[in-house]
C-alpha cells in the first residue's frame, strides 16, 4: 500500500510525478504529496484527497524543479489529513522523505526523539524516520544519505523509502525492505523511482528491483550505486521490462475494471500460451516443471493466499485434490504465518499472489522456507518479491491489473491452477489419458466461451438495474463453484459497498436463511453437473421464502428458468472449468450495480490493491 515516485535528471520532475501517482493510486488513494528542490528551495505540496485534488491544489502554484519524490498514501498511522499526508520533513526544513510500509517500534522511536527535542507534527508513524535521520545526520556529522543508512538500523519494520535533502540537490536515496521499490535508468543520466514499474515503463524499459536492506544512491548524470545496510557495495543487476504502456490505458473504456473483465478472453489465452497442447495431449509449466515430482510425493501442498486470490486457491484445491489426489489445504496467509503450523520439508507451500507483495503471503512464505518446506509461488506481476523469494513459480500472464477489485488475475489464477492440477494428475498417471485429453481440449476452448459469456453484459446490466438498491445479497454455489460465490459477494461488498455473503448452497439453511424474505436477492450457480439436483433444492427453499433467484445455469437448462426470476446462460463446459465462466456475470453485475450507485468502480473506499501492510 501506498504509491511512491521519484525523479532525478534534468526533466521537469513535477509532470512526470503526478502521472507516475496516478498509476500508482491502486496502492492506496487517501492523500497525495509532492516533494520538489527548485533553487535550492526543498518545497512540499501536499493534501488529503485523490492525487487528482493534489494536482489542482498545485496548478495555482509553481511546482518547479527536476529533483522530486512523490507519494500516494493508503492510510495506516493517522486519518488521512494533509498533515498526515506524505512527504514528511525535518524541522529545519532541509530534508523531505516518503515512505511506503509500517515502522512497529515507532512510538519507542518517537518518544526518544521527542525526549532529544524533536516536536511532531502528523500522527504518522514515517514522520519517526525523517527525525531520526537528521538527528543522526547533526550527531554523526554524516550526510543525509549516510544518517539513512544508519538510521535504518534502529528501525523494525516494512519499508520503501525515498528521501531527498536541499543540502544535495544532485543526489537521492532509497531503501527497502519488504515493500518494493524499482529503479529506472533513464537514457540521459536520469533516473525514476517507483513502488511498481507502471510510473516508469513510458521512459525506459531498463530496470533494476532493489532487494530487502538495499539502499540505493542515485546521482544525476553518474551510475546508480547500491548498498547492503552494513555498507557492502552490491553490484546493481539490470532488468529489461516486458510491459507495454497500453496495457496501463484504460483503451476506450470508462473504467480500468470493465476494460480488464473484457480483457478475459485474452488473459486466459495469454496464461494457456506456450503450456497448454490439446492437439498433442501436453501441458508443460516451466517454471515448477522441476519441482512436480516433489509436488506429487509432498505430504501436502498448502496453497496460501489473500483476498481474491485465496478464493482462486479454494477453486485450486477442488481441482487438485480432484484430479491429482494429492492433499490440499487453503489458508489464509494471515492466519497460517501466526499459527505456529506443523510443517516439515515433505510440505510444498505455494503462495497465490496478484501482486506477489502481499505482507501476509510473503510472511507466510517466509515461515514455511524457514521450516524447510520448499515454497512455490503463483504470481502475476513479473519480478514482484514474492515470485523472487520463492523456489520456483509461474506466472499467471494477465498483464497490469489497474482496478483495484481483481477480475482477469482471479480467472487466470484458476486457469493456472487448472493447468498445475492437470500437468500433476497426468504425471501422477490418476488420470485416464482419454479424460486429460478431453480436458485439455476443453480448457482450450475457454477462451472462446468467456468471449460468450461476456455478450450477456446487456442483459446482467438490466438485471442490476432491478437490484442496485438492495441492501444484502447472498450468493450460493457447490463443489468448485462455492469459491465462485464467495468472489461474486466479495466482488459486490467491493466496489458497490452492498453487503453480500457467500455460502455453500446446502449451508444456507444453517443460518442465512433466516435473512430470505422478498427484499433478498440470492445469486446461484446452478449450472448442470453432479450437485445440478441438489441446488435445484436449495433454489426451491429459496423461492418457498419469497426470496429472488438470479441463476446462472448451463445453455438450454429449463428446470431452473421455470424457478428463477432471472437466468444467465453460460456455455456448457465440464464441471471443473465452469468457475472459468460463472465467475464473469458476477463481475459484471457487480460492475454495473457500483457504477448505478455512483460508487467510484476502480478505487473503492478503503481499499488498496497492493497490501503490503499486515
Ligand atoms: C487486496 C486486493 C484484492 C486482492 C488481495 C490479495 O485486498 O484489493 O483484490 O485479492 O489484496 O492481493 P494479492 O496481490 O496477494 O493477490
Amino acid at each position: 500500500m501506498c504509491g511512491i515516485v521519484a525523479y532525478i535528471g534534468k526533466k521537469d520532475a513535477f509532470p512526470i510525478i503526478i502521472k507516475g501517482l496516478k498509476r500508482l493510486e491502486y496502492r492506496g488513494y487517501d492523500s497525495a504529496g509532492v516533494a520538489l528542490i527548485d533553487n535550492g528551495q526543498l518545497n512540499i505540496y501536499k493534501c488529503a484527497g485523490k492525487v487528482a485534488n493534489l494536482e489542482e491544489f498545485i496548478s495555482e502554484k509553481n511546482a518547479e524543479g527536476t529533483i522530486g519524490i512523490g507519494h500516494t498514501r493508503w492510510a495506516t498511522h493517522g486519518p488521512p489529513t494533509d498533515v498526515n499526508a506524505h512527504p514528511h520533513i525535518s524541522m529545519d526544513g532541509s530534508l523531505a522523505l516518503i515512505h511506503n510500509g509500517i515502522i512497529e517500534n515507532y512510538d519507542a522511536l518517537k518518544q526518544e526523539l521527542i525526549k532529544q527535542g524533536y516536536v511532531f507534527k502528523s500522527e504518522t508513524d514515517t514522520e519517526v524516520l525523517v527525525h531520526l535521520v537528521d538527528n543522526i545526520g547533526k550527531k554523526e556529522k554524516v550526510w543525509f544519505g549516510e544518517a539513512l543508512r544508519m538510521a535504518l538500523s534502529h528501525v523494525v519494520g516494512a519499508y520503501a523509502i525515498v528521501a531527498i535533502s536541499k543540502d544535495f540537490p544532485n543526489q537521492m536515496v532509497a531503501a527497502r525492505k519488504s515493500s518494493p521499490l524499482v529503479v529506472g535508468i533513464g537514457e540521459e543520466g536520469d533516473f525514476y523511482l517507483a513502488s511498481d514499474a507502471t510510473p516508469i515503463v513510458e521512459y525506459t524499459k531498463q530496470v533494476v528491483y532493489l532487494e530487502d536492506e538495499e539502499i540505493a544512491v542515485i546521482k544525476f548524470g553518474e551510475e546508480l550505486k547500491l548498498f547492503s545496510i552494513n555498507d557492502e557495495e552490491k553490484r546493481p543487476y539490470i532488468q529489461q521490462l516486458e510491459m507495454e504502456l497500453e496495457a496501463l490505458e484504460k483503451g476506450g473504456y470508462e473504467h480500468f475494471m470493465l476494460k480488464e473483465i473484457h480483457e478475459q478472453p485474452r488473459s486466459i489465452q495469454d496464461c494457456l500460451r506456450g503450456r497448454l497442447n490439446a492437439q498433442e495431449g501436453r501441458v508443460t509449466l516451466g517454471g515448477i516443471k522441476d519441482y512436480e515430482q516433489k509436488m506429487i510425493q509432498a505430504n501436502r501442498l498448502i496453497l496460501v493466499a489473500c483476498g481474491t486470490s485465496w478464493h482462486a486457491a479454494l477453486v485450486g484445491e477442488y481441482l487438485i485434490e480432484d484430479l491429482a489426489r494429492i492433499n490440499v489445504e487453503v489458508e489464509y496467509a494471515s492466519e497460517f504465518r501466526y499459527r505456529n503450523p506443523i510443517l516439515s520439508e515433505n510440505d510444498v507451500v505455494i503462495a497465490i499472489s496478484q501482486s506477489g507483495e502481499t505482507a501476509d503471503t510473503m510472511a507466510a512464505l517466509e515461515l514455511a522456507k524457514s521450516k524447510g518446506a520448499t515454497i512455490l509461488g503463483i504470481c502475476n506481476v513479473v519480478g514482484s518479491s514474492i515470485s523472487r523469494i520463492t523456489d520456483a513459480g509461474s506466472y499467471t500472464h494477465a498483464g497490469p491489473e489497474i482496478g483495484v477489485a481483481s477480475t482477469k488475475a482471479f480467472t487466470a489464477q484458476v486457469t493456472l491452477l487448472t493447468l498445475m492440477a492437470l500437468s500433476l494428475a497426468h504425471k501422477k498417471g490418476s488420470i485416464s489419458e482419454t479424460n486429460f485429453r478431453i480436458l485439455l481440449t476443453e480448457l482450450e476452448a475457454i477462451p472462446e466461451k468467456v468471449k460468450k459469456v461476456l455478450e450477456t453484459n446487456a442483459k446482467i446490466e438490466q438485471i442490476a438495474l432491478e437490484y442496485k438498491d438492495a441492501t444484502n445479497a447472498l450468493y450460493l454455489g457447490r463443489g468448485s463453484s462455492f469459491p465462485v460465490a464467495l468472489e461474486g459477494a466479495l466482488k459486490l461488498k467491493e466496489i458497490s459497498y452492498i453487503h453480500a455473503e457467500g455460502y455453500p448452497a446446502a449451508e444456507m439453511k444453517h443460518g442465512p436463511i433466516a435473512l430470505i424474505d422478498e427484499n433478498m436477492p440470492v445469486f446461484v450457480i446452478a449450472t448442470k453437473g453432479n450437485s445440478y439436483e441438489k441446488v435445484v433444492s436449495n433454489i426451491q427453499e429459496v423461492k418457498a421464502r419469497k426470496g429472488k433467484i438470479i441463476a446462472i445455469v448451463t445453455e438450454g437448462d429449463t428446470q431452473v428458468r421455470e424457478m428463477a426470476d432471472h437466468v444467465i446462460e453460460i456455455p456448457e463446459t465440464n464441471e471443473i472449468l465452469v468457475p472459468l465462466l460463472a465467475t464473469i456475470p458476477f463481475q459484471l453485475l457487480s460492475y454495473h450495480i457500483a457504477v448505478m450507485r455512483n460508487c467510484n468502480v476502480d478505487q473503492p473506499r478503503n481499499l488498496a490493491k497492493s497490501v503490503t501492510v499486515e
